[in-house]
């Protein structure tokens, strides 16, 4: 039987892979001061419905539940943030910097960096309306990029500001209710041949495609560049008014990463959404919030493929998966000793395998070198000496077996 279509098994090295983008992502959240949490996988689909935009709701993995509930896999995070942080506004002191990293299904075709399950790190800062909120959120999203070892030539933020698109839609007298769906026609632009954007453009499509051919500036985003130049962090950065994004409640600046060789789909996208909270909580908590999500899917296809991110990957999976030492027990009357030294062993914190049935000497060595140990302790008929082997230099030595304790120290601290 095979996994469904969109979903992944995920064996040992794709966990590893897996777990190594996990704490990646951790790591340089809490280094920006973001803390941990997580909700529900399952929620009402009405959280969706509501104001995600008709192209997360056409994605939903949705069923009646056994008690005739219209439930929904989460399709994407920040709909449950701005429930949770509704219902918790009183507990919290804002602003909240807060991440995670759930498991998102959406109903979408399988292809090239989409699936129908992904993992994706979320941070948002909530409860904060100015332009530094902005800034620290998209100075996340490039030194998340930067601690997978993507330089400013691998990858690029694209930012632009719905609100400029806002104004712009006020000012040619677009009516309100036109917004949505024209800030969508702008944001597939770049997808489409510009005849058939202009044409559903109509009179607007001169003008639009002169602000995306370069002809529009923002003040607003020349300030988040100037900061982030501040940081050495503006060759990540690029504003691009083409960016709109697709999901309906943001409200103010919109970023997206890329690669640079314009290969893959967004590796992460985010904005501002300042209206959420209040509409979805009906008006009884109004909330500033920012926020991004990077999927893991197209990030693992981007370490791939650039050398020295993926060298990076390699060494770290390979010292998180390698063993420190393989017991041989060469000969069974040694195996209760063996035992016990393994035990002593795990309990000071190495990691240690041994063969759990009798197996020739020889093969149990070839064990210890596929497993990675750095070191063999061969139990049998020195005892009560054991030979300490280090693997990668074949050295040997002959210890008595209460000193191997204080013999492995040394060795592992070398
Ligand atoms: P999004 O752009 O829909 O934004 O998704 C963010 C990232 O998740 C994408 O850039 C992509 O890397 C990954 N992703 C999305 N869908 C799939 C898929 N089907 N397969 C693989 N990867 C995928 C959001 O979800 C917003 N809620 C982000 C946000 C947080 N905005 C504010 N706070």
């Amino acid at each position: 039987m095979q996994p469904l279509p969109g979903f992944r098994d995920f064996l040992p090295n794709e966990c590893a892979r897996r777990n190594y983008i996990f704490s990646k992502w951790r790591e340089v959240a809490r280094r920006y001061g973001f803390v941990e949490w997580d909700g529900p996988v399952l929620e009402p689909t009405e959280l969706y419905t509501k104001k995600s935009g008709p192209e997360i709701v056409g994605q939903l993995f949705n069923f009646t539940d056994k008690g005739g509930r219209e439930v929904a896999m989460r399709p994407e995070l920040t709909p449950t943030l701005a429930r949770v942080v509704a219902a918790h506004d009183r507990e919290f002191k804002k602003p909240l910097k807060w991440f995670s990293i759930p498991q998102c299904f959406r109903y979408e075709k399988q292809q090239r960096g989409r699936l129908r399950e992904h993992f994706q790190f979320n941070a948002d800062i909530i409860g904060e309306a100015t332009l530094e909120a902005d800034i620290e959120a998209v100075a996340l999203c490039v030194d998340l990029l930067r601690g997978f070892g993507f330089t400013a030539h691998d990858v690029v933020v694209r930012v632009s500001d719905r609100a400029f698109w806002i104004d712009f839609l006020r000012a040619q007298n677009v009516p309100e209710e036109k917004w949505q769906e024209t800030l969508q026609i702008i944001d597939k632009s770049e997808r489409e041949p510009r005849e058939k954007t202009g044409a559903k453009l109509g009179v607007l499509a001169e003008q639009v495609f002169g602000i995306l051919d370069g002809k529009g500036s923002s003040e607003k985003l020349d300030r988040l560049l100037e900061s982030l130049r501040a940081r050495d962090l503006a060759d990540f950065v690029q504003v691009d008014l083409g960016i709109v994004r697709g999901l309906a409640y943001y409200s103010g600046v919109v970023f997206e990463a890329f690669d640079r060789g314009g290969k893959l789909r967004a590796l992460a996208g985010g904005g501002r959404y300042d209206n959420l909270i209040h509409q979805l909580s009906d008006g009884a908590v109004s909330l500033p919030a920012i926020g991004f999500a990077m999927g893991d899917v197209v990030l693992g296809e981007l370490i791939d493929e650039i050398p020295a991110a993926k060298k990076q990957m390699e060494e770290v999976t390979a010292a998180q998966r390698d063993l420190d030492i393989y017991i041989v027990v060469a000969k069974e009357e040694r195996r209760d000793a063996a035992l016990a030294q393994i035990q002593t062993l795990r309990d000071a914190g190495y990691r240690v395998d041994y063969p759990l049935t009798v197996a020739k000497v020889g093969k149990q060595f070839q064990t210890a070198e596929q497993l990675g140990a750095r070191v063999a302790i061969l139990f049998g008929d020195e005892w009560p000496q054991v030979k300490i082997k280090e693997l990668r230099t074949g050295e040997q030595t002959l210890v008595a077996h209460e000193e191997v304790a204080a013999k492995l120290t040394a060795l592992f601290s070398a």
